[in-house]
Formats: C-alpha cells, sequence, structure tokens
C-alpha cells in the first residue's frame, strides 16, 4: 500500500524525514507523525477581506473536529481577496489566488484540505485550487451577514447602494441621507446578504457536493456555523480513509445540479464563469450553453435581492438551500453525490419550506423560465449571458441606437452629458479579461442622469465585462470575443442599431457583414487597453481565455495532481 502523502515527508530515519519531522513538532503530540492524516485548513481570513475576518474562529472550530477525529489540523493561510478593497479588481487575482492555493496544496505535506471561504473570489479560488491537486477536500462557507435596517427598512447589501447611488443622481436622495444609510449596511460578521456572488457561491459549493449537508447558507453570526465547521473537521478525516476526492464529487451531473439551482435561487451571472473555471480544472465537460440548456427553463423560486426583496437571513429562516432545492428536487441529478458520499438529493430530507414569501412554490413562482440565457449573434459570435430574472421584461425585446464608451473612465467622463432616449442602447467595451484587465463588475452602467430624471430605471445595456451579482438591470454581458481580443463589439459605433431578442437568444449588430468587415477598431479605443510589461498581469492578459469557458489562465486548466517527485533537501 502506498504511503500517505504525508508520511512520505515524515516517516523514516534518514535526514530529510529528521528535519521535517523536527521542525514540525512544536507541541505536536508525540504520535503526529505516526500516519495520522494531516489537514490544511486553506484559510483565506484576512483584515483586507472584511467578509472573511472571522474565519479565524470557524478554523478554531475545524481543528477541535480534526483533532476529535484523529487527525492533524494545520492553519494555511492563503491569498485572500476582498472584493470591495482590491484594485483594479479582485477577479483579476482569481486565478493568481487558485494557482498560488494549488501550488501550496502540493508543495506540502498534507492529505487532505479544509476551504475557508466567503468573498466572492474566495471559494471560486478554493475550488479551482482544490480540483487540480484533487486531494481529499471540503469546503466551510463563511456564511451571509445579518439584515442591516436604516429608516426602519432592510438594508441588502450591494443592491441598495446602486439603489441609494442612483436615487442621489436622479435627486430623490440626499447625499447626507446617502451617507447616513452607510453605518448601518454591514451590520455583523459575514459576507453580503444579498443573492450575490459570494451567497451564490457559497450555496452552489454545497449543491457541488462539497459541504457539510445543510451548512451553505448559514448566517456567520450563526453558532451553528461554528457547530458545521467541527463536524467538518470530523467529515474530512473520515474523507481520507474513504479516498474521496474532488473528482469523485464534483461531476457533470454535479455541474448541472449547480445550474438548476442556481436558477431557481435566481443566483450571480458571475457564477457562470466560476462553474466554467472549476469544471475546466476537473476536466469535466461544461460549457455555457449547459447553462441556458438546463436551467433557463427553471423559475425563480427565492425571493431574494436583487431580483426580489429579502435577503439571506430571511432565506435561511424559511428552511434554506433544502427547502429550495426540494422544491426541484425532480430536475436534480440523483446519482450526484456530496463529500458525504451520500448522493445530493437523499441529503436533503424532508427540508419545508416554512415561509413562502421567501421561498414559492413551482406553481406560484417570483418568475418562470429564469435561468441565465445565452445569446449569439454578430456581436457576440462566442456568446455573451444575460439574467432576465435581473432584467426589465419590457426591454427583453429591444431595438435601438448605441452610444459607445471606449473605456471605463470614457464612460465616467461622458455619461451626464448624453443625449440619449430611453431606447438608447449603452454599450461598454474593454472590460473583457484582457481589455481591462480582469473582467471587471462595470457591465451594469450608471443611467443618464437626464433619463433618471424622467423616472427611466432601466435601458439595455451592453459590455464585455462583468457585473456585481447584487447588481440588476436589462445587462448583456461577457460578451465574447471580447473588443481588446478582436471581438465585433470593437467595431460598433456610435448610432448603429442593435437588436436584442432574448426569447430568440439573439444579439445582433444591424449592420452589413462586408461594411462591417471593413470597418477597424477604433485608436482611441485600442489606446486604452491596458498592455501590462511586467508580473502577475503581464502573465494573465497573454494567457487568459476568454469569458465563454470561464476566464481562466490556458496553463490552468486541468489538474497535476498532488504528486511531488523531488525532496526538499
Ligand atoms: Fe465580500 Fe460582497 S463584498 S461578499
Amino acid at each position: 500500500m502506498t504511503a500517505s502523502r504525508s508520511a512520505q515527508w515524515y516517516r523514516g530515519t534518514d535526514r530529510n524525514a529528521y528535519i521535517h519531522r523536527a521542525w514540525m513538532r512544536r507541541g505536536l503530540p508525540s504520535d503526529a507523525f505516526d500516519g495520522r492524516p494531516h489537514i490544511a485548513i486553506a484559510n483565506t481570513a484576512s483584515d483586507l477581506t472584511p467578509c472573511n475576518m472571522h474565519l479565524n474562529e470557524v478554523a478554531e472550530h475545524v481543528k477541535h473536529g480534526v483533532w476529535e477525529a484523529g487527525g492533524v489540523p494545520l492553519n494555511l493561510p492563503v491569498v485572500s481577496l476582498g472584493e470591495t478593497n482590491v484594485r483594479p479588481t479582485a477577479m483579476l487575482w482569481r486565478n493568481m489566488a487558485a494557482m498560488a492555493i494549488e501550488e501550496m496544496l502540493r508543495a506540502n505535506p498534507i492529505d487532505g484540505v479544509v476551504l475557508l471561504g466567503g468573498c466572492d473570489k474566495t471559494i471560486p479560488a478554493l475550488l479551482m485550487a482544490a480540483s487540480s491537486v484533487d486531494l481529499p477536500a471540503v469546503v466551510v462557507p463563511g456564511g451571509p451577514m445579518l439584515t442591516g435596517t436604516f429608516r426602519g427598512a432592510p438594508l441588502g447589501c450591494g443592491t441598495d447602494v446602486w439603489k441609494l447611488s442612483e436615487e442621489v443622481r436622479a435627486g430623490t436622495l440626499s447625499e447626507a441621507d446617502f451617507l447616513r444609510s452607510e453605518s448601518s449596511m454591514i451590520r455583523s460578521k459575514g459576507h453580503c446578504n444579498t443573492m450575490g456572488t459570494a451567497s451564490t457561491m457559497g450555496l452552489l459549493a454545497e449543491v457541488l457536493g462539497m459541504t457539510l449537508p445543510g451548512l451553505a447558507g448559514t448566517p456567520a453570526p450563526d453558532s451553528r456555523l461554528l457547530e458545521g465547521a467541527h463536524e467538518t473537521g470530523r467529515l474530512i478525516v473520515s474523507m481520507i480513509a474513504d479516498g474521496r476526492r474532488p473528482s469523485d464529487v464534483m461531476t457533470r451531473g454535479s455541474f448541472l445540479n449547480a445550474i438548476v439551482a442556481l436558477a431557481a435561487l435566481g443566483g450571480s451571472t458571475n457564477a457562470v464563469v466560476h462553474l466554467l473555471a472549476i469544471a475546466g480544472r476537473l476536466g469535466v465537460e461544461l460549457t455555457q450553453d449547459d447553462f441556458d440548456r438546463t436551467g433557463s427553463g427553471v423559475p425563480l423560486l427565492v425571493d431574494l435581492q436583487p431580483a426580489g426583496r429579502h435577503l439571506m437571513e430571511d432565506l435561511y429562516r424559511a428552511g434554506g438551500l433544502h427547502a429550495v432545492l426540494n422544491e426541484v428536487r425532480d430536475l436534480l441529478d440523483p446519482a450526484a453525490i456530496t463529500v458525504t458520499g451520500r448522493p445530493l438529493v437523499e441529503t436533503l430530507g424532508e427540508a419545508t419550506v416554512h415561509d413562502r414569501d421567501v421561498i414559492r412554490s413551482r406553481s406560484q413562482p417570483l418568475q418562470q423560465d429564469a435561468g441565465i440565457a445565452v445569446l449569439y449573434g454578430n456581436l457576440a459570435p462566442d456568446g455573451a449571458v444575460i439574467k432576465p430574472a435581473a432584467a426589465s421584461p419590457h426591454l427583453l425585446r429591444h431595438r435601438g441606437p448605441a452610444v459607445v464608451f471606449d473605456s471605463i473612465e470614457d464612460l465616467h467622463a461622458r455619461i451626464d452629458d448624453l443625449d440619449v432616449t430611453p431606447d438608447t442602447v449603452l454599450v461598454l467595451r474593454g472590460c473583457g479579461p484582457k481589455g481591462y484587465p480582469g473582467m471587471p463588475e462595470v457591465s451594469n452602467m450608471p443611467l443618464p442622469p437626464k433619463l433618471l430624471a424622467q423616472g427611466v430605471r432601466d435601458m439595455v445595456r451592453i459590455c464585455d465585462g462583468r457585473m456585481s451579482g447584487t447588481a440588476y438591470g436589462t445587462v448583456v454581458l461577457h460578451v465574447a470575443p471580447e473588443a481588446a481580443a478582436g471581438g465585433p463589439l470593437g467595431l460598433v459605433r456610435t448610432g448603429d442599431t442593435i437588436i436584442l431578442d432574448v426569447p430568440a437568444r439573439r444579439l445582433e449588430l444591424d449592420v452589413p457583414a462586408e461594411e462591417l468587415a471593413a470597418r477597424e477598431p477604433s485608436p482611441e479605443m485600442t489606446a486604452a487597453f491596458a498592455r501590462p510589461s511586467r508580473g502577475w498581469q503581464r502573465l494573465y492578459v497573454e494567457t487568459v481565455q476568454q469569458a465563454n469557458t470561464g476566464a481562466d489562465l490556458d496553463f490552468l486548466t486541468g489538474s497535476s495532481g498532488g504528486h511531488v517527485a523531488r525532496e526538499s533537501h
């Protein structure tokens, strides 16, 4: 029988085993190196990732469970990404975090890993890394914060910032009142409490099978999170004994389950790029079209911001993820297993809905056919996505003249003085993975004040970037190829007619093919693209793939396993 990974470092009487053991002793029990599984706790706690600040406490409870089950827990701080802090956009660093975490999991003497994440990019990066190393792994999602209130009404993180700032621009809210709401926005530890990217990816980690059943969505301050962390510590030790790895758990069936859940939850469009990237690490066949094929006919059942009214604390109280999944149980792959070895559908038990205001029934959904729609046409040959649940129904079929911005700076410089009508289509380019670089969340462009003053609250917007999971509007995003990669988005001119037809899945530029073929990208647009000369950003721009395959680096897709052939001394 092959020795465990940790035993390959620690077992034996030679000089190297001596060195590995001696430096690690520092209070570990004397039998720590006698074959007990060594468990890394990949911990994204950081004072600069406010949504993850509490994860050190969670790690302590994971440790209790690991010790109790006979393992040796080891805290492994890893690259963390605070969505609200990191410039130019946290997405630029997702792949860097995933690469660094992957390499540290492989390089260290561990047999399994517990992944602690929360803020938007942290769970995707952890899952990408764990998939490429393919050691037994389980996620503890850090959980959402409690609901804050302002003037007696709940505040939704992100979503209400967008709403309130639009009100200020429209002149219906004073700047002083806007600033007064700031200290009420973040009520407790935890990540954003809307159905944004963090909530979506925490819940989808469970649907993928990668958490202790029933844990995802537990609010960060709830004592049941720590209880679940303790149990997760026990679970990872048993997973090593069973040899259960991410590649056993996250199969195509698990990803299709995640797509069904994404639609029923009204989850973030960012889940598209993250799930594609994780699947790419595992070699699971998954395409952007799977989101439309499998998810677009699924009804939206969860009435949470940004598509609805409530917040994550309400979802947990109303029955949580399991109650939602039981509503769509017949659409789930019954063979897809979880980290426990049991099928996901078996873990759901009889979980029921306690509040139909928050979790609707299939017969009375918040919206029919709510999943991600994937659009194609001469403006997006490799596809673009839209979330109909967050869009205005009257704009889903639309024809209008384009106003084009060559960069986000161009948009900010001109948006307040634009000559536009409600039919205008705002086009923003230079915001894809290569162009910005890093594919920022800027696609939900602010509306021109002239239209806000008329009461207009939504317009068709098209961009090669992403949109915050907490945002809303008729926004076509992830246009591929992006303008900086030579996509036709770079050929649009102000005044061109754009045709959006979501029911027909079309996104067209109404310009004759010969004329389009003769056009050159504008020099202003080309000049606006960043061309980093060194470091991570250079590597990123040279090797990042397009949104329709998950925006991973081309050499990071796939797996290298966990084996390391050479010693360190
Ligand atoms: Fe961290 Fe929203 S800013 S989850």
